[in-house]
């Protein structure tokens, strides 16, 4: 098809303390690389729980709500943006089913992680919730840069 601009996506991929703890940051971004996907933008930051819980609000009521802020604000996380075609859905299922010991082996949680609490990676779950999240997390703004490779990407 054509490369047009309104099938591109965004979306936030964030390495959480766990996953850069286990020196997983090189393997999770190499995925993202390898697959086709275009970095936008990519820091490392603790980022405070206020921060934390306002990317998290809508998870307020639940019963995991504190350890899981407490969890994520104990070391720093990789925040990324990675664009691309279905890049949203694709990425999520890059990442693997929420719970470890649902995600299927070749998927990041499949393969690296074990326990829903420590599930090294997060993923936007929506176009919608990803620009939210965009905006939360890089207020500065992405990079906007055509990779030359997209012609081998794309048809
Ligand atoms: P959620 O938004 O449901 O999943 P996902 O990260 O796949 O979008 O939950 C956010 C995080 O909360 C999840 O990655 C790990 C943590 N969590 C728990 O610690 N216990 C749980 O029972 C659930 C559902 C999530």
């Amino acid at each position: 098809f054509l490369l047009q601009t309104s099938t591109m996506e965004r979306t936030y991929i964030m390495i959480k303390p766990d996953g850069v703890q286990r020196n997983l940051v090189g393997e999770i971004i190499k995925r993202f690389e390898q697959k086709g996907y275009q970095l936008l933008a990519m820091k490392l930051v603790r980022p405070g729980k206020e921060h934390l819980q306002a990317h998290y609000a809508d998870l307020a009521g639940k019963g995991f709500f504190n350890g899981l802020i407490e969890y994520m604000n104990s070391g720093p996380v990789v925040a990324m943006v990675w664009g691309g075609f279905n890049v949203v859905a694709e990425g999520r299922k890059m990442l693997g089913a929420t719970k470890p010991s649902e995600s299927a082996p070749g998927t990041i949680r499949g393969d690296f992680a074990v326990e829903v609490g420590r599930n090294i990676c997060h993923g936007s779950d929506a176009v919608a919730s990803a620009e939210k999240e965009i905006a939360l997390w890089f207020k500065e703004g992405v990079c906007e840069w055509n990779p030359s490779r997209n012609a081998w990407v794309y048809e």
